[in-house]
């Protein structure tokens, strides 16, 4: 009916409603035409209309790793990708990511940790606003270092469990670290953040360690795959309800554990007071410290914060323990620095963190493999106030990936940038731009976490190279990444190892 006909035809609401329409179109037309201007001159790989770059990303996910590298190869300092009508930008120079990660404007997480929301609620990754700001700053003692010598005495009893556990694989061909790792971290984390020993290393079959690991593996793999991201399909599949239930656990058990603790509070204000037989001071005290009986934060803020410490701390450390631990087995002549070293700044002294810091090959190799493995290879942004990157203005609406894999291989700061030398992380090494290498990310939503994680990797490895020298079995090239929130090896990282000359000593 043309417009005329309407007209003459008297039908008024159906003419307003056209002009309404046509009025709403126009200016979704011109909004999505200014958002396509703002990003004309970021290259992209060839895509198609409607679907943009999706069918490329229909593949395993090593393929697709290794087209992000390609792509940022060959398509300059900057490039996006676009998944439908979503444009996915890619940074990997630190002239692009500084102004991004030093804002104290752009601290939104991605669309995509959504998903992650039914497991850690509003904890400190997935909250923003306000609500960040609050919790960061509440949580920020959690990691003062008196607190971190006790967490090290943690760590040291499990260290020398994780040696004890691996003396099993001692005369095999080959196996893999990273379960190894995994169970290590978990009962250090579970430690510091709940007070309670839940021993994975040694009880595999342990209901809420499972379900962690379910958790945090399905959480990853909705990252990649298009279908899972729809809630309603989500739920319907394997994956959502082993996830259920993964979560059904995870909540049952941290509930149960808040309980008790709060019981023992409230025992202690009584005067009522049982003291734990080994007391520590965990997170999960200082929570309950800091929630004024639920006024500041409640007990499912605390489960959130519980929760978000698991997620975020033992992946994370163990890929960490697992990639340096490879790296070492590739060059074993620094796990002989690492060795010298050690023996003539401890001697027989006891480990503390002071010690630590003067461990200076152990700080090098350590740095170098985070340079080359990075364990969170993407860092998501979601952009809702314009920014200008390198030149280009970055509309609101768009989705920024810091590509730290890239970003750590630029061959102006760390020459010939493939290659392990951990020399260039010596003291006296060369300089490079803070943004150049940003392991724990950087600016003020950077790792809450970064001086426990590295003192938990600093002596996890220390145990593992003093007690056995260590052989990786795969060459760089035979590596198939796979980026989900940590950075993987599709087959695991086979090593194999022999007790040292002295035998193991722990
Ligand atoms: C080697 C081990 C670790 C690495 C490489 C690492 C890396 C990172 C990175 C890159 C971020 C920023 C992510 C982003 O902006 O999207 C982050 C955030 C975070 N990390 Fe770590 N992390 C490690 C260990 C830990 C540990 C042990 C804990 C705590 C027990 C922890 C707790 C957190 C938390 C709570 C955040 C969110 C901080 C916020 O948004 O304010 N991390 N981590």
């Amino acid at each position: 009916m043309s417009l005329l006909a309407i007209v003459m035809g008297g039908s008024w609401v159906t003419f307003v409603l056209s002009m309404c329409l046509t009025t709403i179109v126009m200016i979704l037309l011109v909004r999505r035409g200014k958002f396509l201007y703002a990003l004309r001159r970021v290259p992209y790989p060839p895509a198609f209309p409607i679907i943009g770059n999706a069918h490329q990303l229909c593949c395993s996910p090593e393929e697709a790793f290794k087209k992000m590298i390609k792509w940022g190869r060959e398509l300059g300092d900057i490039y996006l990708i676009w998944v439908g009508m979503r444009p996915f930008i890619f940074l990997y120079k630190a002239e692009a990511i500084q102004p991004l990660l030093s804002s104290s404007v752009h601290i939104d997480k991605s669309l995509e940790y959504e998903y992650l929301r039914p497991w850690l609620g509003s904890g400190l990754v997935t909250s923003t606003g306000e609500k960040w700001h609050f919790r960061r700053k509440l949580l920020t003692p959690t990691f003062h270092s008196g607190l971190l010598e006790i967490y090290l005495k943690t760590t040291i009893r499990e260290a020398q469990i994780l040696v004890s556990c691996l003396s099993k694989e001692v005369g095999k061909p080959e196996f893999d670290i990273v379960p190894y790792a995994k169970r290590a971290t978990l009962d250090i984390i579970c430690d510091s953040s709940m007070g309670c020993n839940i021993n994975a290393q040694k009880n595999f079959e342990n209901e809420y360690v499972s379900a962690v690991n379910t958790l945090a593996s399905i959480s990853q793999r909705r990252f990649l795959d298009v279908w899972m991201s729809f809630d309603l399909i989500f739920k319907l599949t394997t994956w959502g309800k082993r996830h259920d239930h993964a979560l059904r656990v995870t909540h049952g058990f941290i509930n149960k554990i808040i309980a008790e603790r709060k019981a023992e509070w409230k025992a202690k204000k009584s005067g009522n007071f049982y003291e734990r037989p080994h007391k520590r001071q965990a997170l999960l005290d200082l929570l309950l410290e800091l929630s004024k009986d639920g006024k500041v934060l409640t007990d499912d803020d605390i489960r959130d914060e519980v929760n978000t410490f698991m997620f975020a701390g033992h992946d994370t450390t163990a890929t960490s323990v697992s990639w340096i631990l490879y790296a070492l087995g590739r060059h074993p002549q620094y796990q002989e620095k690492i060795l010298e070293e050690y023996y003539e700044v401890v001697g027989m002294k006891e480990l503390t963190l002071d010690i630590l810091s003067k461990l200076t090959w152990l700080d090098a190799c350590i740095k170098e493999s985070w340079r080359l493995y990075p364990v969170t290879p993407l860092i998501a942004r979601q952009i809702y106030h314009p920014i200008t990157i390198l030149g280009h203005k970055i509309p609101i609406g768009s989705t920024v990936l810091v590509n730290s894999f890239l970003l750590h291989r630029d061959a102006r700061y760390f020459p010939e940038p493939d290659s392990y030398r951990p020399e260039r992380f010596l003291p006296d090494g060369p300089r490079y731009p803070s943004y150049a290498f940003i392991p724990f990310s950087a600016g003020s939503r950077n790792c809450i976490g970064w001086k426990y994680a590295t003192m938990i990797v600093k002596v996890l490895i220390l145990y593992v190279v003093k007690n056995f020298q260590v052989e990786s079995l795969d060459t760089e090239d035979q590596l198939r990444f796979i980026s989900e929130l940590v950075l993987h090896n599709a087959d695991g990282l086979r090593l194999k190892i022999s007790p040292r000359k002295q035998g193991i000593l722990v």
